[in-house]
């Protein structure tokens, strides 16, 4: 692969992306199975195969750390894929300056397809949704138009809504897994560019995308939660107290009733053998 500085951390770092970009094709084939073709006892499956898709992309993120430095990527590589800043560039006889931000994944539409699926919308009024909507402009135009559309046709959230709490289990894990994903993001975020740029404070940094990082990131994970179905949540817990307290019932609060069953019976067998040995000697 031919990079700007010729370090294995930059391909790497082109290569994670690479990867995550492939996985998704599986993902929103999986949610046109859901939305679309399969008969809606299978809906809660097939959910349960995307939170699983969705962990993997997650796990190849991690491996961002794997082959790519922090002190490399911030110091090397990221100029690279810098914008022209304030005061823009000019493109051969032009005489006003273009402006442009620089490359971020913000731009990719995988992500933005998975959480307009799944009904996650943003705020208007909240000035964050800008920048989502900015970052539209750096995707080819059949991208646009594909998020446009599946903003009008597909919505997992209602169906699961309408399927009941099974489906609504599903849709929860999905979303916890998308959280997941952009938790472990903000972190690996965190040690490529927080922690290393020790300059300037955290609130001002901004991404190659042009956004205030913190800011922006916090915002997008935090708009998740209201989407998840709350009751769900509640009848977990409500089912985890019950299983709780029949546990104490049956084990006296040694853990598992089962495994202190099996405990006693290996002991047994022990105490024959040794009996057997001892009889065998005399
Ligand atoms: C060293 C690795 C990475 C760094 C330092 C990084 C940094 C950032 C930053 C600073 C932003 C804020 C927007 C901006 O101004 O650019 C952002 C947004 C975003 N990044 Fe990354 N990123 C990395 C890798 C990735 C990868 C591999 C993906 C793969 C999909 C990804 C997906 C996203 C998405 C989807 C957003 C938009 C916010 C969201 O939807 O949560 N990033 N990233």
């Amino acid at each position: 692969m031919i990079t700007a500085t010729q370090t294995m951390d930059e391909q790497w770092f082109y290569l994670v992306d690479a990867v995550i970009e492939s996985r998704s094709g599986d993902i929103l084939r999986k949610i046109y199975q859901a939305y679309y073709l399969n008969p809606p006892d299978a809906f809660s499956d097939i959910l349960h195969q995307i939170s699983e898709q969705i962990d993997r992309l997650k796990d190849a993120l991690n491996q961002m750390t794997d082959h790519c430095h922090p002190w490399i990527f911030y110091h090397l590589i990221r100029k690279y894929i810098a914008g022209w800043g304030e005061e823009g560039m000019l493109y051969g006889n032009e005489e006003v300056p273009r402006k442009y931000v620089g490359s971020s994944a913000a731009q990719s539409p995988l992500i933005q397809a998975i959480d307009v699926c799944f009904g996650i919308h943003y705020d208007k009024s909240d000035p964050m949704v800008g920048i989502i909507m900015e970052s539209r402009k750096y995707m080819m135009n059949k991208h646009v138009l594909f998020l446009e559309w599946l903003e009008k046709e597909v919505d997992l959230r209602k169906r699961a809504q309408e399927l009941g709490s099974d489906a609504k289990m599903a849709y929860n894990r999905c979303l916890d897994s998308l959280a997941a994903f952009r938790r472990d993001h903000i972190i690996i975020v965190s040690r490529f560019i927080l922690s290393v740029d020790k300059g300037i404070n955290d609130e001002e940094k901004k991404g190659t995308g042009g956004s205030p990082i913190v800011q922006f990131l916090k915002f997008v994970r935090q708009n998740m939660d209201q989407y998840k179905f709350k009751e769900i949540k509640k009848k977990k817990k409500k089912k985890k107290k019950k299983r709780k307290r029949s546990r104490k019932g049956k084990g006296g609060g040694l853990g598992h009733p089962t495994l202190y069953v099996g405990g006693a019976t290996e002991k047994k067998k022990k105490k024959k053998k040794i009996k057997k040995n001892k009889k065998k000697k005399k």
